[in-house]
């Protein structure tokens, strides 16, 4: 059984094949020209998938050593994202199963965070937790089955990939952020400044308090000395990382108590991250989890995981027809 599948969701260009459950290609073309506008610019994106769908599906094609006669049905990525990026890779796969007469599979991008735990070994046991963080989402995942999973806290403001991206640009580093303010953090002290943890109710988070706080900790620090984020960059990043990552275990840890669940895994962009994968092993250590981490290629938009959800639909005969539409916003 092989499935080609198509992610076009934010600024990440990919397509993969998967065969009897397993990934043959995973091919990404990345959209550098959004570095210069400091954040993903929604009409650019479009037009940078329209240019780099048809190689990247060729590239995971060969890559696979697969014809589209060899194919059993395309699956693509609905939603949640940048409208106008999503409906170039529907378009694409709509118009690819038609002409060659294939089911079409539709998948939720944020479930497909989640499953691509299972591309590679050790597989989470269900039921598990997932802690999905990326730049347009931050929420803890009950998975009770492959295609059964429940929201069980979410943030109510910006997403953490969002404050590490906004936070890196107040410190005038390039889009996207997140890694940069990762790679400098690596050199600095994350007790060399505090700042306080917000205060959320239940399993919910908050980021856009933080933000601010940063914001003006940097500010009045510039407004004494002009070179304060040039001299204290490594201090600085290592510090907001140390934050960020605080207010995502302390839910995490939370979530894990209240539903006395001990498989935990991270998913989605800020899943890359090496001070939340580091704190995540050692505080699973302290607290008897067992962790599961995905490999650096998976925790950033690709579409293997797209093509591991669409495996699970595939074997519940679970497709849809041709009137399907892209959504913005999605829930599970
Ligand atoms: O899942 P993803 O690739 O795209 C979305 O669906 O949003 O996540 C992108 C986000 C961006 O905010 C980016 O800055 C963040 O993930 N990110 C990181 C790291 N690598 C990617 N944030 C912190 N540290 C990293 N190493
Ligand atoms: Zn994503």
């Amino acid at each position: 059984m092989n499935i080609l599948a198509i992610e076009s969701s934010c600024d990440e260009t990919s397509a993969a094949v998967l065969s009897n459950g397993k990934i043959y290609s995973n091919v990404v073309a990345t959209q550098l020209i959004h570095t210069q506008y400091g954040g993903v610019v929604p009409e650019l994106a479009s037009r940078a998938h329209q240019q780099h769908i048809l190689p990247v599906v060729d590239k995971a094609l060969k890559d696979a050593k697969v014809t589209k006669k060899d194919l059993h049905a395309i699956a693509f990525t609905k939603g949640p994202g940048l409208l106008g990026a999503l409906l170039v890779g529907t378009s694409f796969a709509k118009s690819m199963a038609l002409g060659l007469g294939l089911p079409l599979i539709e998948v939720n991008h944020m479930q497909a965070h989640v499953l691509a735990h299972f591309i590679q070994d050790p597989k989470p046991e269900f039921p598990f937790l997932c802690l999905t963080v990326s730049g347009g989402h931050t929420q803890i995942v009950k998975i009770n089955s492959p295609l059964d999973m429940q929201i069980i806290g979410q943030t109510r403001d910006d997403a953490v990939g969002e404050a590490f991206d906004k936070t890196a640009k107040l410190l005038d580093l390039p889009y996207p952020g997140g890694p940069l303010i990762d790679q400098y953090a690596k050199n600095g002290n994350p007790l060399a400044y505090s700042f306080p943890l917000p205060e959320m109710p239940e399993l919910d988070f908050s980021f856009s308090g933080i933000k601010t706080s940063f914001m003006y900790f940097l500010q009045k620090q510039v407004r004494e000395n002009p070179n304060f984020i040039q001299e204290n960059i490594a201090d600085i990043c290592a510090s907001i990382q140390y934050t960020l990552v605080n207010i995502l275990l302390k839910k995490l840890k939370k979530a894990a108590k209240e539903t006395g669940i001990k498989e935990i895994a991270i998913a989605g962009g800020v899943s890359a991250n090496s001070g939340l994968r580091t704190s995540l092993i050692e505080l699973g250590e302290k607290m008897g989890w067992k962790v599961y981490i995905p490999e650096f290629e998976y925790c950033t938009d690709n579409a293997a995981m797209i093509a591991m959800a669409a495996h699970y639909k595939f074997l519940e005969n679970d497709f849809c027809d041709q009137t399907v539409s892209p959504m913005a916003r999605m829930e599970f």
